[in-house]
């Protein structure tokens, strides 16, 4: 079973994305285990401080190294697969999570999650406690919590036997380095908006050559970034690790 850490000094905020929809059905069928840690459970003074003041003086709290490692040293010796578990400090510093880190991370045996928060983190965190520091976009969040659960929801879509048959992967935006084609259903005419005729044309490799056109204006129109400087590198990228995935895992 797929294992999920999680260290933050917010734990209730994980619990209603994690009690309903897609999360909430992998956990039941048993594919997914996720815990939630407080922090403050692994402080050693009476106050269960997590935060102190930065060295050399500056504004903002950072926080404590010892909660993190004495979490991470706790869920190590209570799960047995999390030694090979990828330790991922949230940050904005962090390298941008995409499709294909989401691939990634979900062939592992578990993933630990270190959610900052306040003006940042012990430095130490970053370089000796986490294998690797990840950011879901360019803007800054207070602190590590939602990143963490956007990538959860990622990564646990993509574990085996998470999506029923009729919600398949293959198709889904970035999954093929590109954007999804427009989509439509009835009625075929709503409020004067016509959805467009070739697709009840039956004509199916017509549907199939409009589709691609479609997905590909799109992309070049909304993200041209991600035709040029991405795919490039991550385009084989994600092919590789979605090969592996069909080999290995489906
Ligand atoms: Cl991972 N953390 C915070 N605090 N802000 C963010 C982020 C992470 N990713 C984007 N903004």
């Amino acid at each position: 079973m797929f294992q999920i850490d999680i260290l933050t000094i917010f734990p209730a905020m994980f619990d209603s994305p994690f009690a309903e929809g897609m999360v909430s059905r992998a956990k039941e069928k048993g594919l997914v285990d996720i815990r939630v840690h407080n922090l403050r459970d692994f402080t050693s003074d009476k106050h269960s401080t997590v935060d102190d003041y930065p060295f050399g003086g500056g504004p903002g709290m950072l926080m404590k190294p010892a909660p993190f490692f004495e979490g991470v040293d706790f869920i190590r010796k209570t799960h047995p697969d999390a030694a090979a578990s990828r330790v991922v400090l949230l940050t904005p510093q962090g390298r941008c999570f995409r499709h294909e880190t989401a691939l990634d991370f979900s062939k592992r045996p578990g993933l630990v999650f270190l959610c900052g928060r306040y003006e940042g983190v012990d430095e130490r965190v970053a370089e000796n406690l986490a294998d690797e520091q990840v950011s879901i976009g360019d803007y800054v969040l207070s602190g590590g919590e939602l990143p963490a659960m956007v990538i959860i929801e990622c990564v646990v879509r993509l574990l085996p036997g998470v999506l029923g048959s009729s919600e398949s992967l293959v198709g889904e935006s970035f999954s093929e380095g590109i954007l999804k084609y427009p989509q439509y259903t009835r009625p075929a005419v709503y409020r004067g908006l016509e959805a467009p005729p070739i697709l009840l044309s039956g004509d199916h490799a017509k549907i199939a050559r409009w589709r691609e056109e479609q997905a590909r204006l799109r992309t070049r129109l909304r993200r041209p970034e991600i035709l040029t400087e991405v795919p490039a590198e991550c385009g084989e990228k994600v092919k590789k690790l979605e090969k592996g995935y069909e080999d290995g895992n489906a």
